[in-house]
């Protein structure tokens, strides 16, 4: 419990209260965690592993908003405002899930401000990542989408390490195009391209930005 953002600030005490209220999970590769419009009542923290947030549009297509990984939650939204789920959740790996009930994650948030203080960072962080993700689906063209959904990669799944970005095991070309709103064939041109340029290297599964404040400056918008 000590790894995850939202309970960094807690002592060792209080992270024992906590865990008593916990349940492990294990989620293996590709399995349903959520389904969108499905009531909940449980928050989930990735203790390892890594999921795909998604929902289906009018045309059936599946359009990626995000994907998660270790240390990270998800499932909240439906807590704090009693909704139904908002999206669809799926293991993109074997997972590993720390999931808390509903009431007991309200009483921490009472009892343990700094909590819900971690909490409103990173619902402010994934604001400001759909607010650029709604000006780069509308605004930019199909190219640099899915340059500015390997960064968006590199964030979350990216190892850093002098001035190279290493994302390890890279979504499929299909998943990529669903985080870009594009095609499976403009992912794949458009990573030709990259590689051509001398800007990424591709080895299997990993995919390597090889000057990462560049491609950031290039790409990012
Ligand atoms: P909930 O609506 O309970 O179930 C689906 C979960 O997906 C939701 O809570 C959030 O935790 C997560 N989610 C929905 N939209 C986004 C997004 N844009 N970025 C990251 N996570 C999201």
């Amino acid at each position: 419990l000590r790894h995850i953002p939202l309970f960094e600030d807690l002592e060792d005490q209080e992270l024992e209260q906590i865990s008593k209220a916990i349940q492990v999970r294990t989620y293996e590769k590709n399995k349903l965690i959520l389904l969108e419009e499905d009531l909940g009542d449980t928050l989930f923290i990735i203790s390892q592993g890594a999921v795909k947030i998604s929902r289906i549009n009018e045309d059936g297509k599946e359009v990626i908003l995000s994907i998660l990984s270790d240390g990270e939650f998800f499932g909240e939204m439906s807590i704090l405002d009693g909704e139904s789920r908002s999206a669809n959740v799926v293991a993109l790996e074997k997972s590993e899930v720390f999931m808390l009930k509903r009431q007991d994650f309200l009483e921490m948030l009472e009892k343990y401000p700094k909590i819900s203080i971690h909490l409103l960072e990173e619902l402010a962080r994934r604001l400001r990542r759909s607010d650029q993700q709604i000006e780069s689906l509308s605004l930019s063209d199909a190219e640099h989408r899915v340059a500015n959904t390997i960064i968006r990669l590199a964030e979350d799944l990216g190892v850093h390490l002098k001035g190279c970005v290493t994302i390890n095991d890279i979504p499929l070309q299909q998943d990529i195009a669903n985080m870009a709103g594009t095609s499976r064939e403009t992912v794949s041109r458009m990573l030709k391209m990259l590689e051509n340029k001398g800007l990424i290297t591709r080895e299997g599964r990993k995919l390597i930005i090889n000057n990462y404040m560049e491609f950031y400056r290039n790409f990012s918008k």
